[in-house]
């Protein structure tokens, strides 16, 4: 048994080479572990109640596992889901992504928007609590991935307003004529070398093909074949000139946007 202080001192010497925020990452491991919030592990740090099955969670952390994944809790657009190995991790630029779809749909009444790979359900979710009028389709290629993105629909209650689909692409979905297209597909080279905590996460969120934006070009192929009136992407940093002469076979143009550290993320193309 250890006080509070006394994991948190041991935890954080553990953790301290793999990670950049050792001791918060400590602190948000034990909270998990005991079922408190941060301010309890403060207001009680000379209390014996540490186990050792904390440093189970600990040794996970340092072999690299996301903490996101140990805690079961990512947070994205300022709420917290619910994740697992089955899904990715969201991510921070997904944000903009969001933002770029709501600022599209302003003004549509009713608009109706379809998700490729929608993973933890986290884009469908916030479009959904964001435009209550929206009418939202979800489609992954996981059937693991769907029953994450159905459990945090079902937290968030917009569970009845979002049909999940499970399908390769849009083969199970054969609507057409809608509002918005928008997906954050797996978009990296699948002989890329990743990062060992990226190795954690399912390959088939991570890996888009030989060159990595194949998946990105069979979405724009659905926008165009089934006369999607908006189509908005995520994208790798160095993609932009692949999608921009691909479009121009179509004669389309898309509106890039970068994500935070300035680097080309992603685009909109409104028709
Ligand atoms: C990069 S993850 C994005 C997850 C989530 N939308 C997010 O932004 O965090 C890509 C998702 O696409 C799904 N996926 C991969 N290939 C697919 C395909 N051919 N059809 C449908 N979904 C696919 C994966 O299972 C994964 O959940």
């Amino acid at each position: 048994m250890y006080s509070v202080k006394e994991a948190l001192t041991k935890a954080t010497q553990q953790i301290k080479g793999i990670s950049d925020i050792p001791n918060k990452e400590a602190r948000i491991l034990l909270a998990s572990y005991l079922k408190k919030d941060q301010l309890w592990l403060i207001t009680h740090d000379g209390e014996e109640i540490v186990e050792e099955g904390y440093f189970k969670l600990i040794e996970r952390r340092f072999n690299n596992e996301p903490i996101e994944y140990i805690t079961n809790s990512a947070s994205f657009y300022g709420r917290d889901f619910y994740v697992d190995s089955n899904v990715l991790i969201p991510r921070p630029e997904t944000e903009i992504l969001v933002d770029e779809v709501i600022s599209t749909c302003k003004g549509i009444k009713r608009p109706t928007i379809v998700e490729i790979g929608t993973g933890s359900g986290i884009i469908s979710i916030v479009l959904a609590l964001l435009i209550p009028d929206a009418i939202i389709t979800a489609i992954d290629i996981s059937k693991e991935a769907l029953k994450v993105a159905q459990k945090n629909a079902e937290k968030y209650e917009v569970d009845d307003r979002i049909e999940f689909i499970h399908s390769d692409l849009c083969e199970n979905y054969k609507k057409k004529n809608f509002d918005m297209l928008v997906s954050n597909p797996p978009y990296i080279a699948n002989d890329e070398s990743l990062h060992i905590g990226l190795s954690y996460e399912p390959s088939m969120a991570l890996y888009g093909g030989k060159e990595g934006d194949e998946i990105l070009k069979n979405i724009i192929n659905i926008f165009i074949e089934k006369n999607v009136k908006n189509l908005a992407c995520e994208m790798g940093y160095d993609q932009k000139d692949a999608i921009t002469n691909y479009l121009k076979d179509f004669n389309l143009k898309a509106n890039f946007y970068k994500d935070l550290a300035r680097l080309d993320r992603g685009f909109v193309i409104n028709k």
